[in-house]
């Protein structure tokens, strides 16, 4: 009896190859748009300590609460894999000395892993490109940041996201406190209307009621307080200057004052680039980040300014539409007549290849008709066929595959007719 064929882990994608390309593409405009911004690549592992996400991301928070996924390593040691990378961002900066000119203008790309339930847009293992600038206390920098994700989309054809920016005070925690003890008394004046997960919340981490998904809590969070309101003059200052700099430099946005972020790290402004909710379902947060002042200190660090955010991929991608293909080879090679027929296609593949084309060999043999069929399969713009009378000749036959008459000529003809290097004879 056979047994059931094994499946992947549930929400968790296999890439195949028709979406590689996309991906490909992608990742490209990723490393362009980042060197355009003078931000530098670092690869930090997947795997971290568990005790660095705690502290880092906070322990109430859904993220550590949840969402990890943690195991004790041979040794007894609790190990995570990483939910985020601004914390081994961080932790790497720190134990390498990345910091200690002041400056760092970093990017990463990877996959990151969290328990969710997956739905549509929302993953178990999904990707983020993210951004970390550290050593700048702003807001100059918080604007690059935000031109950079904006240059990003643009490059990718997403028009129409939405900016969303909030502040939740400063690195010094005075207009956060106010803002706690006012929320905090607003909420237990409506205790009775709080949900279980808020009533839970309303002492360890109030400000994350405000971002509850529960309908029914959306009458008690449109009435809550503002954060704008308490904000001491420093504050207040520090995000006008920002809004400024985003008037000056034309990026639209909106202040959203309910916009509080999952992670605990967040000091000062705080943003998130959001889709409509026709283009991506419930799941239409592309991008989101914020300053974070205080997280090199509480990793152990000296004190040191810092920004950035992270784009979810999976979203991206689905936004891009089929844009970035890319994947087709540029000529099928046909060679009918086995024997020495098969040795002489390899090598005219080698010499295309050696002249920078791309180049599917077909395999296995088969009737002119059905290789044509194959060729036409693959997506190349060009099949090059090698049967009897061409060798005979010591030349290959192009057939364009989109239209235009085939001709017979000599390899190095035919590799500048496909680059488009000659005009076609
Ligand atoms: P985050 O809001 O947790 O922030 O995630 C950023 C983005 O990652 C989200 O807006 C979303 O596009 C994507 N994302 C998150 N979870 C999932 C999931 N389960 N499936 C698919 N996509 C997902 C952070 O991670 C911060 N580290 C951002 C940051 C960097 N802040 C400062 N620097």
């Amino acid at each position: 009896m056979n047994a059931a064929p094994m499946q992947a882990v549930r929400g968790m994608n296999d890439v195949l190859p028709d979406a590689a390309a996309r991906w490909q593409f992608v990742e490209g405009v990723i490393r362009e748009v980042a060197a355009g911004y003078g931000y530098r690549e670092i690869r930090p592992p997947l795997v971290e300590k568990s005790a660095l996400f705690s502290a880092a991301i906070g322990e109430v928070t859904d993220i550590v609460e949840k969402e990890m996924y943690s195991f004790a390593d041979r040794g007894g040691e609790s190990l995570s894999l990483r939910p985020e990378a601004t914390a081994g961002c961080m932790r790497a900066g720190i134990e390498h000395g990345l910091f200690h000119n002041n400056c760092a203008r970093l990017w990463y790309a990877g996959p990151m892993f969290r328990r969710e339930r997956p739905q549509k847009g929302r993953y178990r293992q999904f990707h983020q490109f993210g951004v970390e600038a550290v050593g700048w206390h702003g807001p100059d920098i918080d604007a690059e940041i935000l031109l950079l994700g904006a240059r990003f989309f643009r490059r990718l054809g997403i028009h129409g996201l939405r900016l969303e920016i909030n502040t939740l005070g400063g690195a010094g925690g005075e207009s956060r406190a106010r803002y706690r003890a006012a929320l905090v008394d607003y909420l237990q004046k409506n205790r009775a209307d709080l949900d279980e997960d808020s009533r839970r919340r309303l002492h360890a981490n109030p400000l994350r009621v405000l971002d509850s998904k529960n309908p029914a809590m959306a009458g008690v969070i449109a009435g809550a307080p503002q954060i704008t309101d308490y904000l001491n003059a420093g504050d207040a200052e520090f995000f006008s200057a920002l809004r400024g700099l985003l008037e000056a430099a034309a990026v639209e946005y909106t202040v959203n004052p309910r916009l509080v972020r999952g992670l605990d790290y967040y000091t000062g402004p705080v943003f998130e680039f959001v889709a409509d909710s026709e283009s991506l379902g419930a799941q239409n947060a592309v991008c989101a980040g914020g300053r974070y002042d205080g997280l090199a200190q509480t990793l152990g660090g000296r004190p040191a300014p810092a920004a950035g955010f992270a784009c979810g991929l999976e979203r991206i991608i689905a936004l891009a539409g089929g844009g970035g293909g890319g994947a087709a080879p540029d000529v099928y090679l046909i060679s009918v007549d086995g024997g020495d027929g098969a040795g002489e296609a390899l090598a005219a593949a080698e010499t295309m290849r050696d002249a920078g084309l791309a180049i599917q060999c077909n395999c296995g043999g088969g009737a002119m008709k059905n290789q044509m069929k194959r060729a036409d399969r693959s997506g190349a713009a060009f099949a090059v066929i090698l049967a009897a009378d061409e060798r005979a000749a010591g030349k290959v036959t192009v057939k364009p595959m989109r239209g235009g008459e085939q001709r017979t000529v000599g390899i190095k003809d035919a590799v500048q007719i496909i680059k488009g290097e000659t005009q076609w004879p």
